[in-house]
């Protein structure tokens, strides 16, 4: 058993590992978020965008709930944190996003909603069937819902300008590329925009997936549009890499044969696009976001043949830097009087 304060004390501060790179003058380390208590980066997202709300007096615990348009990860980060900090949420999810991840969400005590959206809502295109059911909810109960939107809010901008970039900063800091995935644009600003900061010639590496692609948390940005949050800061990306499902997935596999790392399919993109990178560049420091773990992509790898089940399981089991985390124990109670997550 774990106090929420305990568990929401755990978001940020996770490992940098380093990786063996293809070229031996460049160095090349990953930052494990999904060592977060809920699983990913967006553990932190979604703690400061509460936080935020909270201190501008628009929430009040216990009687408002957050509803969101989501594709995963915030999704379980919301359920998980809001849950903790004592409000209810509804999400509202493209039914492509994985049964896996919709379970774990309803078992961290969301409630789901499904719509035909394509994997990754389309932000501000008013056709946008995820955003769009989630404002007519709002506007159907005023007082009720607040909608915390990801997409626009700058709290999640400051999650990786305040947290994300200073630790890799201060664990590695002469890095020569940071290189992360896009979905709302957050972690690729604000890491961006941190470590820019104190040091102008970092060079920032954006990962797209190719167009209708199945990399959960990721936007391809010619058939998506940009992100409110992206769009204020994209003078800070210096360069984008599209990968496509296939090299992702390829990367996904070669990572638990040859690393022992159970990634997600974000990760496999994204490492796919340092290798990239890695074989061009004369020398570098190389440091790269591996958002959320395989854990929850069986169906995914099941349907693009990545692992067999047995290989799913044994790869899972031998990997390593996979923590125990609160979202794979069995029956997951949330007890809010309690206090506690058991
Ligand atoms: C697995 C995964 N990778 C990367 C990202 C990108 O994060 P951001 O929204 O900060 O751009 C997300 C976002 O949901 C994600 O779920």
């Amino acid at each position: 058993m774990q106090s929420f304060d305990d568990i929401l004390k755990r978001v940020g501060n996770t490992p940098h590992i380093s990786l063996s790179s293809p070229n031996e003058r460049v160095v090349l380390f990953a930052k494990l978020e999904w060592f977060n208590p809920f699983g990913s980066l967006k553990d932190r997202a979604a703690l400061w965008m509460i936080k935020d709300a909270e201190n501008r007096g628009v929430l009040k615990r216990g009687q408002t709930v957050l509803i969101e348009p989501t594709s995963g990860n915030t999704g379980i980060a919301l359920a998980g944190v809001a849950r903790a900090l004592g409000y209810a949420v509804e999400l509202v999810v493209p039914a492509r996003v994985s049964e896996e991840t919709k379970a774990l969400m309803r078992s961290l005590g969301a409630s789901v909603l499904e719509t035909e959206d394509d994997l990754c809502p389309r932000v501000g295109s008013g056709t946008d069937q995820c955003i769009a059911l989630a404002k007519s909810i709002i506007k159907a109960r005023p007082g009720k819902y607040v909608m915390l939107d990801q997409y626009s809010n700058e709290a999640n901008f400051l999650a990786h300008y305040e947290s994300t970039g200073p630790e890799i900063w201060s664990d590695l800091k002469d890095i020569t590329h940071f290189i992360a995935g896009v979905g709302t644009g957050g972690t690729l600003t604000g890491v961006a925009a941190y470590l820019k900061k104190k040091n102008p010639n970092i060079k920032v590496i954006g990962v797209q997936p190719q167009k209708a692609h199945h990399i959960q948390g990721l936007r391809n940005l010619e058939e998506s549009m940009v992100p409110e949050l992206l769009r204020r800061r994209l003078d800070l990306i210096d360069e984008w890499i599209k990968i496509s499902d296939k090299e992702a997935f390829e990367a996904v596999r070669f990572l638990a044969e040859s690393k022992r790392l159970f990634v997600g399919p974000s990760s496999g993109a994204v490492y796919a696009a340092a290798q990239e990178v890695a074989s061009r560049l004369g020398k570098g420091k190389l440091v790269l976001i591996f958002a959320d773990d395989g854990r929850k992509f069986w169906s995914l790898y099941k349907q693009f043949k990545v692992f067999t089940r047995e290989e799913f399981e044994y790869y899972r089991r031998n990997a390593r830097y996979l923590p125990e985390n609160i979202l794979f124990q069995e029956n997951i109670v949330l007890d809010r009087s309690a206090g506690r997550l058991c």
